[in-house]
């Protein structure tokens, strides 16, 4: 029989080291290797011998019927969009996201709101007493609802609690995944090896029952605590629920989804007696504008099948370091740099002196590239010193030799900015779908020189000499 051999696995992305070492060269963090007993971990452990001897299963064809997923629907519609038209039965769906952002409050809300629609939802609280989470529950006004509530960690326990059922529950959320504990396993709670093995256990549950289940996880920082990201490839669905300190803004993203896209968010705004659906987040965003500052861009974006509208605030400032400042909050500084360089090259705008901030606005994170002429129209005009059109919005994405390319969705993004009380649009040269009325109203452009001078006009070019003045 083989020796149980110890492993390193890196808590943070599960990576298994034959060795210890500081830094995992995975996923590059520090200290977040643990030595672990892979006893009863995914896979079984050492020396067991398999009882089953194999069974033969029918093969079939591609073509045949198929059957839409039996989902669940929750009511709450930022949730529902989110998870591609609500949870669906016997998956497994893992939400992620800092400790304190709000995901016990979500899914207490998501419980109740199941509840009332006759489900019948069971939340497990690893990490708070019945008592605590009573107490959310009636700040939520979700303390008359029939959630059934249980206080415990250990897996064999939850499963033998959950077969004493009369009725198979619909919904079974366990709060936090990182408290779970399984017997098959040696390691300590918290631990990678831990996390999976009872995480396995409630996917297999979840498949033999055909109860959804949903995971919490918090995202860990100091790496001693497997983090969700060790669970991705076994769940069905991954969201992680974001928001920036300071705002009140919550915003529920799709990571991975086998029964839906994954480019939806959902938004929601913290409140006293819990989360708020925002069904128009453009309206969000857009609400704490500064129209006559330079600088600020107003993008017209698109998150999955919704346009949303959020402002790009940029901050050109002389520098005094020899190499020159680049901070971003809300987007890829990789992009930020890109954008600079064609500024640069193309159009004759200097920035090499300047330090450069960049920010969406809100705590919102953009994707799209899409976003380029907005942040290239943001940057010029705090450079330049000229506040933008405040009734305008910018889409476009820019490529390495300056020029502009058409981006989906035009004809929506104009259809939210109008709808919005914007005016006017400046948007690719040849963007499809769009009405001769916007059309008029708009200006379609073919390179970023165009844009520059645009928003300059020769500003830029003639005092390109002393950039002290900027
Ligand atoms: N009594 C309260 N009144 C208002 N807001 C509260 C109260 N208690 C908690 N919150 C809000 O709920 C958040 C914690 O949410 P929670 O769902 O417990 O987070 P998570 O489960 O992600 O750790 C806090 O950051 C705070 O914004
Ligand atoms: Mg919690
Ligand atoms: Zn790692």
């Amino acid at each position: 029989m083989a020796k149980a051999r110890t492993q390193f696995i890196c808590q943070n992305c599960g990576t298994v080291h034959s060795r210890w070492a500081g830094k995992c060269d995975a996923c590059g963090e520090w200290n977040t290797i643990v030595e672990e007993d892979p006893t009863g971990g995914i896979g079984g452990g050492p020396g067991r011998q398999p009882k089953n001897k194999g069974r033969a299963v029918a093969l079939t064809t591609l073509s045949g019927e198929i059957e839409d997923a039996p989902r669940i629907l929750s009511g709450i519609s930022e949730l529902d969009r989110v998870t591609g038209g609500g949870i669906v039965r016997g998956s497994a769906l893992l939400v992620g996201g800092d400790p304190g952002i709000g995901k016990s409050t979500l899914l207490m809300q998501a419980a109740s709101a199941l509840a009332r629609k006759g489900h019948s939802v069971i939340y497990v609280s690893g990490e708070e007493a019945v008592a605590q989470v009573r107490l959310r529950a009636q700040r939520l006004n979700a303390a008359d609802t029939d959630v059934k509530l249980a206080a415990e960690t250990n897996i064999e326990d939850i499963l033998a609690t959950l077969s004493m059922e009369r009725q198979r529950p619909d919904l079974v959320i366990l709060d936090s995944v990182q408290t779970l504990w399984t017997d098959s396993a040696e390691s300590a709670p918290g631990t990678v090896t831990q996390v999976r093995a009872a995480a396995q256990s409630m996917i297999r549950y979840a498949k033999s029952t055909g109860a959804a289940i949903v995971l919490v996880g918090h995202v860990t920082k100091d790496g001693q605590i497997a983090g969700p990201r060790v669970l991705e490839h076994m769940v069905d669905a991954v969201l992680y629920f974001e928001g920036e300190g300071g705002h009140h803004y919550r915003i529920l993203r799709t990571v991975k989804n086998r029964f839906g896209p994954t480019d939806e968010i959902g938004v929601f705004e913290m409140t006293s007696d819990g989360l708020r659906e925002v069904s128009n987040p453009s309206e969000l965003f857009l609400g704490e504008r500064n129209e006559s500052a330079p600088g600020a861009a107003v993008f017209a974006g698109m998150e999955g099948t919704r346009p949303v509208l959020v402002e790009i605030q940029a901050l050109v400032a002389p520098s005094s370091l020899g190499t020159p400042r680049r901070a971003v909050v809300g987007w890829d500084s990789a992009r930020l740099s890109m954008i600079i360089a064609v500024l640069e090259a193309h159009c004759g705008v200097r920035l090499g002196q300047h330090d450069v901030y960049l920010n969406v606005a809100g705590g919102y994170r953009i994707t799209e590239p899409a976003a380029d002429v907005a942040v290239a129209a943001a940057l010029v005009s705090s450079l330049a010193g000229l506040a933008l059109p405040p009734d305008c919005v910018y889409f476009g994405e820019v490529s390495l030799s300056g020029a502009i390319r058409p981006v989906a969705h035009a004809a929506q993004r104009l259809k939210e900015a109008e709808k919005l009380g914007f005016k006017s649009a400046v948007m690719p040269k040849g963007s499809q779908d769009v009405s001769e009325a916007s059309r008029k109203t708009s200006a379609e452009i073919a390179d970023l020189p165009d844009l520059v001078a645009r928003i300059a006009g020769g500003k830029l070019l003639t005092r390109e000499r002393d950039n002290d003045e900027f």
